[in-house]
Order: structure tokens, then sequence, then C-alpha cells
């Protein structure tokens, strides 16, 4: 079983693996399968390129005849027909035009759209500890502004590229055919283009990964105040927060104008080197046209496709720092795809047996957080509770105690030993029957900002109205939300700001209530709720307790008088167990804790 060996090396590298390699333009291949999907319409964006950089050279030719037989020999005659020629082809190009536009950017809309998908679902799906070092503004700034940059550049810079090569190409070719004289100066003027772009281009791609990532900075600081707005106005930090964000914002901007000047010098010189060579074929064909070698006609096409060029490379530039832009995007994205989860699942995870009635085992359990390694949360616990068993825990702050239930939950792997949940042990079980077996009432009540109705429906969004509110009945919340003016379709605000603390937690005892699970994890469920809701909640969960096997993380005197077994924990220790009245007879820790904590 591979799940636990690879699991202490990986810890180290937990924290870097955010950090994407160095971007290389082959980064791009990251939109390869993403692209295939739309292939079809990606072929006919290339036809409609095709028609319209034909058309824009074509305008060329049709310039040429215009000069030498129209102007001229004196006919007007082909002076119409070259107007006519000219409108056909300007309509051509419109048409072209429109079906590049709108094919080019529905293919990178879709693109966009699927990588979030596929970012989202791969995010899921990753292991908790993982959640620890990665930043939610930053996450956020990934599936935001990277794929904004990712769909500028997929849809209106390469577009344009394309197109920009095929007239620069045919153009050059159409060069060559007028004149091999001029193409001589072409050979020289196009390697002077290029080796600046290149070099100028990984400069340009390192500063804007330092953009994006400055930009990701910015959302992390946002994220983290905007939604700690209580805290920051109650301590008065609202000046302070203002100055930080600010300097944030200055960092960012600092690192995306570098980013901006590194584009700008980029294109200035392309620009400057095309036009040099126009000049010199300007200058070229001008002497050709006083010797009589060439017709005015040969001449006015050259500079139309000498301007074609000029322009075409000048865009080509833009492209070389899109592309830059678009590499750093798909880099920093598919770092995040390339994190994989460190949670694995069996190869044939078994359901777990029997799940109405949970007996679990811990042996020699140990376990220290990815980031304070050193310093064991969990050691060498033993443990067997029975099925049907009530078990109160209890400890000083920071024992260990919600360590334990992230355990059981299989939200982080144990560093040793095992939990075995009826004689199966826990890595072997699918995943899905261990959660669905747990009913958990977490220390910090997380509520969606949606309705009541979806927030108590939420691990069974399929429950009908009846059971929801039979459920918030048993957790006593009933009365409360049938005297809102909406009921069960208030909204609870975001994170249920709009709750109290003690109705947060009874929505999450009635959402526990309504998924029936049959081994409990209550952390310290009664906390916040005043002495006569608490009285009422504790009626529902001992109902709730009947049968099941339990284990609550308890402050209150009446939980642990009525556990069938107190198990008392310090620094990570299971450091004694037995009834109320063993323990304060054996436990000067437990005596000191019954006289503060529980009266
Ligand atoms: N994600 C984490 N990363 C690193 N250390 C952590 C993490 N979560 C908790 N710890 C540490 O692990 C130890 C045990 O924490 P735990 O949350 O289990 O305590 P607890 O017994 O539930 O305390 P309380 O009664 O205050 O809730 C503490 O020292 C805590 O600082
Ligand atoms: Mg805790």
């Amino acid at each position: 079983m591979s799940f636990v060996d690879s699991q202490s090396t990986q810890k180290q590298t937990d924290i870097k693996r955010l950090e994407p390699s160095a971007a290389s333009l082959s980064s791009i291949r990251f939109f390869i399968p993403f692209a295939m999907v739309y292939r079809r319409k990606i072929i006919g964006a290339c036809v409609a390129l095709l028609m319209v950089s034909g058309a824009m050279l074509s305008m060329g030719q049709g310039l040429g005849y215009l000069v030498d037989k129209g102007l001229g020999a004196g006919d007007p005659a082909i002076l119409d027909r070259a107007v006519v020629v000219t409108i056909m082809i300007a309509a051509l190009l419109a048409i072209g035009s429109y079906l590049r536009a709108v094919l080019v950017n529905q293919v990178g809309e879709s693109i966009v759209a699927d990588i979030k998908r596929t970012l989202f679902a791969h995010m899921v799906h990753l292991h908790l500890g993982w959640f620890e070092t990665a930043r939610v503004g930053d996450l956020l700034s990934r599936m935001n502004t990277d794929t904004t940059i990712m769909r500028e550049v997929l849809t209106s810079s390469l577009s344009g590229a394309i197109r920009n090569v095929m007239v620069l190409v045919g153009g050059l070719v159409l060069l060559i055919l007028a004149s091999p004289k001029m193409s001589m100066v072409v050979a020289v003027v196009v390697p002077l283009v290029v080796v600046p772009v290149i070099y100028m281009a990984r400069r340009l791609r390192e500063a804007s990964r330092l953009a994006q990532e400055k930009v990701g900075d910015l959302s992390v600081s946002a994220e983290e105040s905007l939604s700690s707005m209580r805290l920051i106005h109650a301590f008065g930090q609202e000046t302070t927060q203002k100055r930080h964000f600010a300097g944030r914002v200055d960092e960012a901007l600092k690192a995306s104008l570098r980013s901006v000047h590194l584009r700008g010098i980029l294109s200035g010189i392309i620009i400057f080197l095309v036009f040099c060579g126009i000049a010199i074929i300007l200058w070229i064909g001008g002497q050709d046209l006083m010797a009589g070698t060439i017709t005015a006609g040969d001449l006015s096409a050259f500079i139309f496709y000498s301007f074609l060029i000029a322009s075409a490379t000048g865009g080509l530039s833009e492209l070389a720092g899109g592309l830059q832009r678009a590499a750093g995007a798909a880099d920093r994205v598919s770092s995040l795809l390339q994190t994989q989860s460190e949670l694995i699942e069996a190869e044939n995870p078994a359901p777990l047996p029997n799940p109405e009635a949970i007996n679990v085992s811990l042996t020699n359990l140990n376990f220290s957080y990815p980031a304070r390694a050193d310093v064991p949360a969990l050691h060498d616990i033993n443990l067997h509770i029975t099925a049907g068993e009530r078990v109160a825990l209890v400890g000083p702050s920071g024992a260990g105690k919600s360590t334990l239930f992230h355990l059981l939950l299989r939200f982080y792997e144990p560093d040793s030993g095992e939990i075995r949940f009826n004689h199966v042990p826990s890595q072997a079980l699918s995943l899905h029957s261990l959660r669905s077996a747990i009913g958990l009432v977490p220390q910090e009540p997380a509520l969606f900002s949606a309705s009541l109705f979806e927030n108590i429906a939420f691990g069974m969004p399929e429950a009908r109205l009846e059971d929801v509110r039979l459920a918030a009945q048993k957790a006593e919340i009933l009365p409360f939300i049938e005297g809102l003016p909406e009921g069960f379709d208030s909204f609870v605000g975001e994170k249920g700001i709009r709750l109290s603390g003690g109705q947060k937690q009874r929505i999450a005892i009635a959402r526990v209530i309504l998924r029936n699970p049959h081994l409990l994890l209550l952390d310290e469920a009664t906390s916040a709720l005043d002495s006569v809701s608490e009285a009422a909640v504790q009626r529902a969960l001992t109902n709730l307790m009947q049968g099941r096997t339990s284990l609550v993380i308890a402050h209150r005197l009446s939980t642990i008088i009525d556990a069938d077994r107190i198990l008392l924990m310090d620094n990570g220790q299971l450091v004694g167990q037995g009834t109320h009245d063993d323990l304060l007879t054996n436990s000067p820790l437990y005596r000191e804790l019954a006289l503060h904590q529980f009266g």
C-alpha cells in the first residue's frame, strides 16, 4: 500500500509546491488538450484567417495592377473594374473577419471556462493539508486573473498573430517573387528583428510572471481583509489596512508597469528595425524605378507589401509578449493542476461494514501537522471505542482534541499507527462510505451564502422540506426559522453572517441530524448557546446519540456526566480515562479542568 510511504517526503515539499517552475514557452502546451475539444471550430477559424490574409495580400496585387494598367495606361474601364474587384475583396475581408472574431472568441471563452471547471474540480479533491499552504486569495487569482490573461491571449492576440504570420509569409513570398534583389534586404532585416525579440521576450516572461504573482498577493490580502471587516472595525484598524493594501497595490503596479515597459521597448525596437528595412527597400526600389527596371505599379505593390509586413511584424512582437504572459499564467494554473492529492483511495476501497453500529480503534497513532512537522500533535494514542458508546473528550486547549477528529475523518493521514472502523483500516475504506457514516459538528460551524434550507440540506441536497423541517425541529432551531418572514428560504449572508453564533451551531446540528450518521463527532457543540437553548440542544443531542457511537469534545459538565467514559488528553497524549468520579480522584489535571472549565 503505497499511500503511506511517500508521505513524509511530500510534507517537506508542500510549501514549495505552489511555486511554478521556470515558465517557458513550452507551457503553452498546457492548452493543447483543452484546445483539441474545439478542433473543428479552430479549423474553421484558420480558414477564416486564410480568407482574411489572402484578401489583404491580393489588395497589393490589385493595387499594382491599378497603378500600372488603370492609372498608367489611362484606361477608365480598368479603373472601374479595379474598384469593383476591390469592393469584392473588401467584402471577403469583412466576412472573414466576422467569422474569425466569432469562432476565435467562442473557442477562447470555452477553453477558459473548461480550464476553470477543471481547476475547481481538481482543487475540490485535494487533501486538506494542502489548503493550509495554499492561500485562498491566490487560488482565486489563478482562477480569475490568470484565466483572463489566457483568454485575452488565446482570442485576440493569437488569432491576430496567426493572421499576421500568414500575411508575413505571403507578403514575403510575393515580395521575393516580385524582386529577388529586395528579398536580400529582407533576408538581412528579419534576423535583425528576431534576435532582440528573443532576448527581450525572456526578460518579459520573468517580469510578467512576477506581475501575476503580485496580483495573487493582492488578491490574498483583499480576500482576508474584506472577510474580516468586523474585526478590522472593532480594532479600529481601517487606516492600517488601507495602508497595507495600498502598499500591495503599489507593488503589483510596479511589477506590471515593468512588464508593460518591457513590452513597449520590445515593440519599439521591432518597429524601428522594420521601418529601417522599409526605408532601405524604398531606396533600392526608387533607384530601380529611376533606372527603369521596375514599373510604378511594382513599386506601389512593393510598398504596400512592405507596410503589411511591417505591421504584421509589429503585431507579432505584441504576440511574443502576449505568449509570454500566457505561458506565465498557464504555468501558474498547471502547477495547481499538477498538485497531487496526498489522500489516496485504496485501489479497491471497501465499503464500511455494518455502518449502523460503528466501533473505532486507534493503535499507536502518531501525527504532526505538515506546517509544524517537528511537534507531534498526537502522540502514541491507543484507544478502543465500542459501538454505541458515548465518549467525552476533555483536555486543555491545544491538547489535540480537534486533531483527533481530523484524523478520524481522514482529513490527514497519520504519520504512523492505524485507525480502524469496524476492524477495517480506515485507509482501506472508501472515503465516501467512511465520511457518510460520520456526522461532524465542527468547533466553528461553516455556513454558505445560501438559504437556511440549503444550509441544513448541505449534506443531503436531495432532501425534502419535511425532512429538513424535522431536522430543524430536533435541533431546536425551528421556532427561529419559522419566525423569519421568509422561513427556510431566508438567506443567511456570507458565511452565515446574519445568524448568531448559537443559531449557526444549531444549523450545524440540524445538518448532522438530517444525514443520520452512526458515528457522531461533536466539537464543543454547545459552547455558543445560552442556557435555555443549551438545555434544548442537549436534549436533542442526547436523543440523537441514542444507540450511536459518539465522541464529544466537551466543555460542559452535563455532557461529561452523561458520558459512558471520559478521555483526558494533554499535549497530544491520552493521559487518563474513566468516569467523572474516577478521574476526579486520580487526575490532578482533571480536577483542575473540572474546577475551572466545568464549574
Ligand atoms: N493546521 C495546523 N497546523 C499546525 N498545527 C496545528 C494545526 N491545527 C492545530 N495545530 C496545533 O496542534 C495542536 C492541537 O490542536 P487542536 O486543535 O487539536 O487542539 P484542541 O485540543 O482542539 O484545542 P481547543 O480546545 O482549543 O480547541 C495545537 O498545538 C495547535 O496549535
Ligand atoms: Mg479544538
